[in-house]
């Protein structure tokens, strides 16, 4: 028997590193184990915050737009969205004891836009010390994969338009600051290699979880 206690797992990671895939694995695995897990996703997992993300990725995507967000506008949307899910689902489910996964979480806003897009990591450290409270995640795992790989899983979904997003130079630039980032808590951040599409990731991921939990 397993202790009833809130456990936060993120999962982060480019575009086709398999993230998405996995995490849906280990909800699944653990649902199936009777524990209290829901499964949620940044930008996103509320009402509003789909509302949210539906507008950062109108503007990601839509092909006519020749005004876009400018990159802070876009970087308090994500924060505004990740207020949102804070307060109306993580915190009630940490009060709930449940374990939550989620697709995304902070490392993201520091991977894309800190590192990525040059935003000050002063300002997002400072907004996150207001919406996040004393939220933060009891394990993540970032997926990394060879990117010829992830590419090759981005052209394979359905919506196309996504691949064509970011340059090849700037996901191998991401990908850096996932890995840079897991580097600075070994404890906490697990990194898996899922360049290849083999079961032993999901196997990998779920002992990890179990460890960790049962701890
Ligand atoms: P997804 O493809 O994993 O659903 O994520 C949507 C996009 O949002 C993806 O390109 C990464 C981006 N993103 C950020 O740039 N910053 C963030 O803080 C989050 C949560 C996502």
């Amino acid at each position: 028997m397993y202790k009833k206690k809130s456990f936060f797992i993120t999962f982060e990671g480019i575009e086709g590193s398999g993230k998405s895939y996995q995490s849906k694995k280990l909800f699944k695995k653990v649902k199936s184990m009777k524990l209290p897990v829901i499964y949620t996703r940044e930008p996103g997992g509320t009402v509003a915050a789909e509302k949210i993300r539906q507008l950062i990725l109108d503007d990601y995507y839509y092909p006519g737009s020749k005004e876009k967000f400018d990159k802070y506008t876009d970087t308090l949307l994500y924060m505004a969205a990740r207020n949102e899910h804070i307060k109306k689902k993580i915190y009630p489910s940490i009060l709930k004891k449940k374990i939550i996964i989620c697709d995304r979480f902070i490392d993201s806003t520091l991977a894309y836009q800190v590192y990525g897009k040059g935003i000050s990591r002063n300002l997002v450290s400072n907004i996150h010390r207001y919406i996040l409270g004393r939220i933060k995640p009891d394990l993540t795992f970032v997926l990394k994969s060879k990117l010829s790989k992830a590419m090759q899983r981005l052209k394979k979904r359905k919506k196309k338009n996504r691949y064509d997003r970011f340059t090849k130079k700037f996901y191998y630039k991401i990908q850096k600051a996932f890995l840079k980032i897991a580097q600075t808590n070994k404890r906490k951040y697990m990194v898996v290699d899922n360049s290849f599409d083999t079961p032993r990731t999901e196997e990998i991921i779920y002992k990890k979880f179990i460890k960790t939990y049962s701890k």
